[in-house]
This record gives structure tokens, sequence and C-alpha cells, in this order.
């Protein structure tokens, strides 16, 4: 009998400790369906890994046909990736491993004749990956990619046995000599794209292959690569001819230490489309000297001072076929001191379209006499970049000439003044960028004539007023982005007039920020403009106050972002005037004046709804708040506190593919939350907490079960996930927990089993046990059965009330609690306490259910004492038993100390019945107690004649 009984308790564990729970990898059939996307490139089939040890085993439960699909490789993981790793997944076209493996034999890439593109990367700052690689099996492969994989471990041949090769992208591969890579170059004919980043390697040699088996260790012929780009550091010696074989450059970049015209010369390379360069002294002639010789059509250079021709207008001209140019100052310096000559640039490089200057100081009168003297400089530029300068003040008519300019970004560059008329003839503008400066002032006039403005970005300003009808002219305005309002500092809440800003609110807008930052903001909305689109609106405040809340303009809100403690019409939250909204993120900061989020119900065409850091237990109608949301694709809660998650909040969500949950502390998440979720295909998990409650034990089966669903958990995996013990201190591993509570069928059927012949035994050897054991449930039983009988009639109670409590309060019932309720009257109640009236000798069980059903109600009294006791607990389920039979007001709680809610929704059975009766507090003010005690006895003394 007993080894039977050990063995199956062996195998009951054993099959336990086997199973595998999914939680490494997450599959995405399209990239649409779930907003919370993965970095995974691709955008149908793709899978996304992580902490992966064992291919094969971690990516079981995904789809054979994958497309796409990322490895990460759990940190310090150094095992060898095995023969037919992937063979399961013949489709894939994309593969991507991160991590290094001591050991990939090609037969690792069996089956994958589809891959077209590989990327194989190791994340670390010094060492690169020493493994031998071979791509033969990858027949199909066009676009390889290796970053910190050492080259010298790899054949000679590596590349050219890789016959369809197009692209071949090398980042930071710990090269000793620049001839590993060409010599491995030389024969991969179908190259047509290489890209080279090795910021290490600072002297080039002449490449002497003779290592590598090609004939006299000299290649005779250019190559014929497309596209080559080369991107290095600092470059301390070049053998002449270093980089001759490659011909032509795309893209070079590199560090000079002395005259960079002399390096290109000795790299031996005819053409450079983009030269990007870094020296101390950059002198604008050898600038031009480079364009001419190296026929360069775009330039970046940084350097600590320029040097301009003193009359640029007489300098030989290589400059003038520049299209692009990047001029950065010292990039380190927070001071920006040097003042860059605009007038003189835009004469030296006379024929851009763009054009990027960062780090320097400019002055508005250069730009005014350019466009008096040589407007027709400018006549082809088209994106002009003055982000992080120091710029001061824009000036009336400064941008005159400037009539083909589309794109305008002077973000980040000092503007404390935008004088009025500042951008006329900007006729073709569309995107200005302010952001980031100091603008207090929007004068009238300020923005005048720009017609054609679709976007205006006005965010991180200091704005203490601006003038009525100051965006009147952008008629064509589509983005406008405003902040952070500081209207008059010394007033307690700014109040922004939407539309006398306007006017007429522009017909095209369709995507408005506005931030007060950390100051409290009224919105004032007092027209009823109608627009061509949907509105996205993102408000950012302390809080945020609305007034014209019927306005039209709220009802084509599609998108509503909230970052502001609450955003309220009146005292409600605003979300029954933003009937069209489709997406809706609310990021709150605990605040209790949020109003009732119930009317979140009301918003029948929500598709996604994100709600953070919000305190969903105050929430008083928080049963019903995701109720009609039929459409509803996408809820994140992340933050929020609540106690519960179960299926009456996601009743109505049949449409819902996407649920992410990162709850503020433990909660309680019931199986019945995912009953209605038919649609659900993605359930992420993360830094999820719960108590140890048999309630969320369905979790763990049901993660490794259902196929419909993918739960993703990440950190911590399933397997780590801890749970709060009652105690509010401990913590259990939850997988562990949750195996104490299973219920399955065979563990029914082989407990009933073992019950059935322990009682067997138990029966034939020892009566007396057996009675024990019986006693109280014939009392439960034969209870229910009295009050069935008498449903109608009078019953004679031998008390009017039965006290549970712990025997550590046992002082204050006996001090308060009794001469409190036995000697108020008359009538006078009678009390049952297990210490004065239990019958001695009886059996304890026996005597409690005894002593319920003898009195009319039960008066719990809830301390920590009492949660911690199990005498306590038995009590309580004896009365909630007694209380669903008898479905009559039987059970009284009074909570004789404060209990965290924490605490409490650990205790199942107490915090519903929390949720579903009145409660009393004693409280802590001497002067209440009185009132309370009323309350109290009236309560128990109501009916006490039926
Ligand atoms: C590989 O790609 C080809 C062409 O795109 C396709 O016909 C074939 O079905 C793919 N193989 C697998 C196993 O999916
Ligand atoms: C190339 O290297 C080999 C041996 O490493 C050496 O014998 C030969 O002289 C070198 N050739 C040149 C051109 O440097
Ligand atoms: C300026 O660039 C255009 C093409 O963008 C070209 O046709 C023209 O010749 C260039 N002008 C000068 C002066 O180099
Ligand atoms: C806008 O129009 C609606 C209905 O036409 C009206 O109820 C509301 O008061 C109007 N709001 C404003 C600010 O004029
Ligand atoms: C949404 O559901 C709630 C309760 O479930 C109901 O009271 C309310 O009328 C419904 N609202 C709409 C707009 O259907």
């Amino acid at each position: 009998m007993v080894p039977l009984f050990s063995l199956f308790i062996l195998f009951l564990k054993a099959s336990c400790v086997c199973s595998w729970l999914a939680d490494k990898c997450l599959f995405y059939r399209d990239v649409e369906e779930f907003p919370v996307a993965t970095t995974c490139a691709g955008k149908t089939n793709i899978a996304e890994c992580h902490h992966v040890t064992n291919i094969k085993e971690d990516l079981r439960g995904l789809p054979s046909n994958l497309l796409n699909l990322c490895i990460q490789m759990e940190r310090d993981f150094h095992g060898a990736l095995a023969p037919d790793s992937f063979s399961r997944f013949a489709s894939l076209e994309y593969l991507e491993i991160v991590g290094c493996l001591s050991e990939i034999p090609p037969e690792a890439f069996n089956e994958l004749t589809n891959v077209t593109s590989l990327t194989l990367s190791f994340l670390s700052t010094e060492i690169c990956c020493e493994v031998a690689l071979d791509f033969s099996r990858l027949s199909s492969l066009n676009h390889l990619s290796l970053s910190q994989y050492s080259i010298s471990s790899l054949a000679p041949n590596v590349f050219e046995m890789i016959p369809q090769l197009q692209e071949l992208q090398i980042l930071n591969v710990c090269l000793k000599d620049i001839s590993e890579v060409i010599c491995r170059l030389a024969k991969a004919k179908s190259l047509k794209l290489f890209k080279l980043e090795e910021y290490e390697l600072n002297r080039l040699h002449y490449p002497n292959c003779s290592v590598f088996n090609i004939s006299d260790g000299y290649i005779s012929t250019e190559f014929e690569i497309e596209k080559v780009h080369f991107y290095l550091g600092i470059v301390e010696h070049v053998d002449e001819g270093a980089l001759e074989v490659l011909g032509n450059l795309f893209i070079l970049c590199f560090v000079s230490n002395t005259d960079f015209l002399r390096d290109l010369s000795l790299f031996g390379v005819h053409k450079i489309h983009t030269l990007r360069v870094r020296v101390d002294v950059l002198n604008v002639d050898d600038l031009c000297n480079a364009a001419k010789l190296y026929s360069v059509e775009s330039l970046e250079v940084r350097y600590e001072t320029i040097n301009l021709p003193p009359t640029p207008t007489n300098i030989s001209h290589g400059c003038e076929d520049i299209k692009g140019i990047v001029l950065k100052g010292n990039i380190y310096v927070y001071k920006i001191v040097n003042v860059l000559d605009v007038y003189s640039v835009f004469q030296i490089f006379r024929n851009l379209t763009i054009v990027n200057i960062i780090k320097h100081v400019l002055r508005p009168n250069d730009f005014l006499s350019l466009c008096s003297s040589f407007p027709q400089t400018v006549k082809r530029l088209s994106f002009m970049i003055l982000s992080t300068n120091n710029i001061d003040k824009i000036i009336s008519h400064q941008f005159l000439c400037f009539s083909v300019l589309e794109i305008l970004d002077l973000s980040i560059s000092n503007i404390s003044n935008i004088e009025d008329f500042a951008f006329i003839g900007l006729h073709k503008l569309k995107e200005l960028n302010l952001c980031s400066n100091k603008l207090s002032y929007i004068y009238q006039h300020a923005f005048s004539g720009l017609y054609e403005l679709m976007v205006l970005d006005l965010q991180g300003n200091p704005i203490i007023h601006i003038e009525p009808e100051s965006f009147g002219h952008l008629i064509n305005l589509s983005v406008f982005l405003l902040g952070d309002l500081n209207f008059p500092p010394d007033v307690p809440l700014i109040t922004l007039h939407f539309s006398d800003i306007f006017g007429i609110i522009p017909y095209h807008l369709s995507n408005v920020f506005i931030s007060s930052g950390l100051r409290p903001m009224q919105l004032v909305i007092r027209n009823n403009a109608t627009l061509g689109q949907g509105l996205n609106f993102h408000i950012k405040g302390k809080y945020v106050t609305v007034e014209g809340c019927n306005s039209s303009l709220l009802t084509s809100v599609v998108t509503l972002k909230i970052n502001a403690a609450y955003m309220n019409c009146g005292n409600e939250f605003i979300g029954k005037y933003v009937r069209s909204v489709v997406n809706l993120e609310f990021e709150s900061m605990f605040s209790d004046n949020i109003g009732d989020l119930a009317v979140i119900n009301q918003l029948v065409h929500l598709k996604t709804l994100h709600l953070e850091n919000i305190e969903l237990t105050k929430q008083p109608n928080l049963a019903t708040m995701f109720h009609n949301l039929t459409k509803l694709q996408m809820l994140i809660l992340k933050n929020c506190r609540m106690f519960f998650l179960d299926g009456s909040l996601t009743k109505d969500l049949k449409a819902l593919t996407g649920l992410v949950l990162m709850p503020k502390d433990n909660v309680n998440v019931l199986q019945n939350l995912v009953e209605h979720l038919t649609s659900l295909k993605y359930l992420h998990l993360l830094g999820l907490g719960l108590y140890c409650n048999c309630d969320n034990a369905w979790l763990v089966s049901w993660a490794k079960d259902n196929r419909k669903v993918q739960v993703a958990m990440f950190r911590p995996t399933m397997k780590e996930l801890q749970c709060l013990t009652d105690n509010g201190i401990d913590h259990l591993n939850f997988v562990d927990y949750s195996k104490t509570c299973s219920f399955d069928i065979e563990f029914v059927f082989f407990t009933s089993t073992t019950a059935f012949l322990c009682i067997f035994i138990i029966v034939v050897l020892s009566y007396k046990f057996a009675g024990q054991y019986i006693a109280p449930f014939y009392h439960i039983a034969s209870g229910c059965l009295r009050e069935a009988l008498h449903v109608n009639g009078k019953h004679q109670y031998r008390y009017d009330v039965f006290v549970s409590f712990s025997g550590k309060d046992e002082h204050w019932v006996m001090e308060e609690l009794l001469p409190n309720l036995e000697q108020r009257g008359p009538p006078f109640l009678r009390l049952c306490l297990h210490s004065r009236d239990f019958q001695l000798g009886q059996d304890i069980v026996e005597n409690i259910t005894d002593s319920i059903y003898a009195s009319r109600r039960t008066l719990c009294l809830i301390s920590r004492n009492y949660l911690g006791s199990n005498w306590c607990s038995l009590e309580m389920q004896l009365a909630t038993y007694r209380l669903q039979v008898e479905h009559r007001d039987i059970l009284i709680l009074v909570f004789i100390e404060m209990i965290p809610s924490r605490l409490l929704s650990s205790h199942h059975r107490l915090a519903r019945l929390v949720k579903t009766r009145t409660y009393l507090d004693w409280p802590r003010e001497p002067e209440m107690h009185e009132a309370f005690w009323d309350r109290l006895w009236c309560k128990l003394s109501s009916n006490k004649t039926n």
C-alpha cells in the first residue's frame, strides 16, 4: 500500500517538473496586430525569442511556417549550435542570432534554403566572438551582417561560398589588418554593397593576400562592388594605394590627425560620393580641393575651428558642385562661441539642396545680407537644419530669399525671440521646427505668410504669452505641437483659449500636442469647427480642466493621449465628450480627482485602451468599466493598482487580441478573466506579481497548454515567478505553489481512489477515528437541513451573536465589545464567545459548528491576528457556508484595525465578502466610539424577534 502510494506521488511530481513553459518566444502573424511590437525585422510571421539556451527546446512551440526569426541567446551562454537546429523552419527568410556560440557547424543551417538575410551579432564592448562560420548551406543568402564576430576565424573563401551574396555588412570585427577583409572579398563576385565599420583600425597597410593563397599576394583588378561604405576611426598611417582595389567609395568616414587631403591621396581611390572627416582645423580651400579631386557630392565635416577664405567669390571652385553639406563645430562644448559666417558659406557652397549646421553662433544679419546680395545662391536649397546652434533671435524678413525651402529646423538653438514677419518669403515651407528654444512671447505676425506650413513644432519653450490669432495664417497646418505653457508665472492656473490663438481652426489639423509641463492647465474651446479628418490630441500637464466640452472639436478626436493627473470637464472625466475616440491612453499619477472612469464603457469605438498609474481600486464602477467595448483590440493596464482581474471586466471584449498586464503590486488573476476573450492572441504579463492563492494557479497550466494565446513574460519567466504569501512578507515559487492546488482529473481520480482506500482501512481498523471526523460534517449538514425545514417558521436561537475573533484580540473583546453589546438594551444581546461559551470536552470543530448554527448572526472581528489564525479562517468559512445556504444577513464584518488592501486581497474569501457586503471599521477617534457601538448594536439586534 505505502510503496504504491509514494510511487504515485513520485510520478505526479516528475510529470510536473518536466513540463515546459512557453514563455521565451513570441510569435506575430502580423506586426500590425500588436502595437507593443517586436524589434525583429519583417512584417508577417515573425518570432522573437529571448534568454534562449537551447534552440530546439526553446523554440518548440513556434509554428513551422515562420518567415522571420530573431533569437537572443541567454547572456553568458556559450554552447554550440546543434546540427539541424532550424530544420523545422524551412520557410524562414530572415534569421538573426544575438549571442556568441562556441561552435556553429555548417549543418546547423540545414534546410534553410529560403533564408535570404542573416545577422549574427554579439553584444560585447571589448572582445569578438571567435567561431568558424560556414554559410554554404544557406544557398539563397544575399544579405549577411556580422557584428562583433571575429573575421580572422573565418575561412579565406568564406564569402566566395555564398554565390548569391549581394550585401555584406561588417561592424567591429576586431580587425588587425585591412587585408583580412579585402582578401576575403577578392572573389566575392556578386557583391553589390559592402559596408565596413571598424573604429579601432588605425593603420591601413597595403593588402598582402599571400596567406590567403591569392596569386602573389596581389589583387590585380579593381573590385566591382557598386557601393562601398568605409567607416574608420583615427587614421594614423596609410600605405600608398591601400584602398586602391576598391576603386570608388560611396561613403568614406575617418578621423585625420594632420592633413586629410594627404590621407585621401594615399587611400588611392578615384571617387568618393560622400566624404565625412573629422579634423582639428578645417581649411575650406582644402575641402573644395578634395571635392574637385574626388567628385564629392556630399560633405560632412567636424572640426574645432574653421578657416573660411577671405574673399569667397574668388577661390577656384570645387565646392559649387556639392549638393549637401554638414558643418559640425565642436560638439562636446556646452557653450557655443564659434561664429560661422553664413554669408560666406552660402557663396562658397552655392548649389546646395541640403545644409546642416551644428554648434555655431549664427548671426541673423548674415542671412539678411545674403538675401540682399546673393539670393541666387540659395535658390535650390530645400532642407536647412540649423539645430543645436546659438541663434538668439529670428529677425523680420530674415529668410526672404529662401523661396524653395521646405524644411527648416531651428530646434535647440537658444532662440528667445521671433520678430513679426520673420518667415516671410518661405512660400514652400512645409515644416518648421522651433522646439526646445527659449521662446516666451508669440507675436501675432511671427508666422505670417506660412500658408503652406503643415508642421509647426513649438514644444519645449517656456511660453508665457500668445497673441490672439498668432497662428491664423497657417491654413494648411496639420501638426501643431505647443509647450510648455507657462502663462504668467504668478497665476496658479494656465488658461489657453485654443480657438483664439488660431481664429479659425485649420481644416486639416490632425495632430495636436499641448503641454503645460508641470503646471495645471485650463483648456478653453469655444469653437464648433469641423475638421476634415479625425484629430489626434495629446495633452500634458499637472492636471487639465476643459471648458467647452460640447464643442465639435472634441467629437473629432480619434486618439486622445493624456499625461496628467486627470483631464476633467467639471468634475467628470472627459470620456463622454470624446465619443468618437478610437485610441485612448491615459497616464495619470494615482490622482484621487480622476473622476469615474466608468464612462469608458460608452466609448464603443475604442480599439486600443492604455491606462497607466491609476488607482483602480478606488474606482466605484470598475466591474463595468470595460463593458460595451466590443471593438477593443488592445488593452494595456500598466502600473495600475487593482486587487482582482476577473471575468466581469472582460465580458464584452470579444474583439480583444492583445492584453498587456503590468499591475502595480500583487493581484489575483481569476480564470474567468480569459473566458470571454475569444479573439485573444497575446497576453503579456510583464513584471507580474501574484498572491499565493489557488485562484491564480490556472495560469501555469493555461500558459503552457493553450495553443491559441501566446503568453509572454520574459523576466520573470513563469518558472521564476514568485508569489506573495498571506503574511505579506514571504515569497514562494509560484509554479511550485500552484502544484499544491492542482485539481486536474487525474489528480481527483487518484485522490478519490486513495481516499476510498484510506477510509476503508480506517473504517476497518478503528471506529474511534471515524466518529471524530464525521461529526463536523454531520453538524454542517444538519444545520443546513434544519435551516431548510425552518424557512418560514420561527427558530429558537441560543445566542444572538456568535463572535469570531482571534485569541490575541481577546482583551479588546472583553474590555470593549462585551460591555458595549451585552449591557446595551433592551433588548439585551446574548453573545457566544469561544473562550467563555464553548462546551468543555466537545470536539472543537463540532463546537464551532454548533455555536454558529445556534446563533442568529456571526460577527467576525478582523485584525491581522485574525487573518493569521487557522481557526478563525475555519469559522469564517463555516459562516459563509451558512450565508450561502440561508441568504440572510447573518454575517457582519468589523475591522478592528486597518488592514492594507494588499494583505486583504490575498485572503480571497474575505476580500470577496468585503466587496459584496457592508462592513464597519473600528474608529480610531474615541469620540466616534459611541456612534460605532450604536450602529453595530442596531445591526445585531434587528429582527431579533423574528
Ligand atoms: C521557398 O521560397 C519559394 C519561392 O519564394 C517558395 O515557392 C517555397 O515554397 C519556399 N519554401 C518553403 C519551404 O517555404
Ligand atoms: C606578403 O607577406 C608575405 C608573408 O607573410 C611576405 O613574404 C611578402 O613579402 C609580403 N608581400 C608584400 C608585398 O609585402
Ligand atoms: C547645380 O546643381 C544642378 C543639379 O542639381 C546642376 O544642374 C548645375 O549645373 C549645378 N550648378 C553649378 C553652378 O554647379
Ligand atoms: C457646438 O454645437 C453643439 C451642438 O450643435 C452645441 O451643443 C454646443 O454648445 C456648441 N459648442 C460651442 C462651444 O459652441
Ligand atoms: C454600457 O454598459 C453599461 C453597463 O454595463 C450600461 O449601463 C450602459 O448603458 C452601456 N452604454 C452604452 C453606450 O451602451
